[in-house]
């Protein structure tokens, strides 16, 4: 099972990404979490990625790509994955294309999900990220933590996450919606693409995410 989570920042995709990944055995592989991790241990890819990531705009092709090629022929990623945040760009999704090629596979379904800007604010805002697990949580919605500002899962203090604030977020969608969104009319002449609205609770959201790819 290979299958993309495209999405606005603050859709959602990292929280469906997570209990289904659970549930089908196959890695989730956040292009975002792998960064902030290495900007945390202070690598190269991470102080190349820092400067991007801070004013809300992409981390370039060449840099991603390669940091996916990697990622993506490791044994646990070749048996399947759930993507989360990649691709981003048409010159992304033509390298993944290449690199499943090589592997002699292809992409199951591509889960565009999809909720108001409004919406996305009110997520953003609120999301609270444990830096540990990368488990997420909102304080503006019903996912707040049991305790607050500590993780449910593995106990770790929770953050807000350095690119959730108003001016970031502004930029993030602009960039979203110039160079992410065209992936939805790519997607969709491949045959591959899945949409669904991410509005009610977690549970019914993953309903419709487990229907949208049912037999694929
Ligand atoms: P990345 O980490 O991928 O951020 P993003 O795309 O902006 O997406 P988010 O993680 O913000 O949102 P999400 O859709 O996962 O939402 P979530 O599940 O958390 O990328 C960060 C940066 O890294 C980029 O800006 C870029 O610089 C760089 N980067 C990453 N990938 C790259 C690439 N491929 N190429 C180049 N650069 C790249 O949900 C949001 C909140 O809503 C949470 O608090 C959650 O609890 C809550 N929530 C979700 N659903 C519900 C619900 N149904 N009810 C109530 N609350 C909900």
């Amino acid at each position: 099972m290979r299958f993309i989570f495209l999405g606005a920042p603050g859709a959602g995709k990292g929280t469906y990404a997570g209990p289904l990944s659970r549930e089908w055995k196959i890695p989730t592989i956040s292009t975002g979490d792998i960064l902030r991790e290495n900007v945390k241990q202070n690598t190269e890819l991470g102080r190349q990625a820092k400067t991007y990531m801070e004013r809300g705009a992409l981390v370039p092709d060449e840099v991603v790509t390669g940091m996916m090629a990697e990622r993506l022929s490791e044994p646990d990623a070749v048996r399947g994955f759930i993507l989360d945040g990649y691709p981003r760009t048409i010159q992304q999704a033509e390298a993944l294309d290449k690199i499943l090629a090589e592997q002699n596979h292809g992409l199951n379904a591509v889960v565009n999900i999809e909720v108001s800007r409004e919406v996305i604010i009110q997520r953003l805002t609120g999301r609270r990220a444990c830096p540990q697990c990368h488990a997420n949580y909102n304080v503006n919605t019903s996912l707040r933590p049991r305790v607050e500002n500590v993780c449910d899962r593995c106990g770790a203090g929770l953050i807000t996450r350095s690119d959730d604030n108003e001016e970031t977020i502004t930029q993030r969608l602009a960039v979203y919606a110039e160079q992410t969104a065209p992936l939805i009319d790519f997607y969709r002449q491949d045959g591959l693409l899945r949409s669904i609205t991410a509005i009610g609770e977690v549970p019914e959201i993953l309903n419709a995410i487990r229907a949208a790819v049912k037999g694929n």
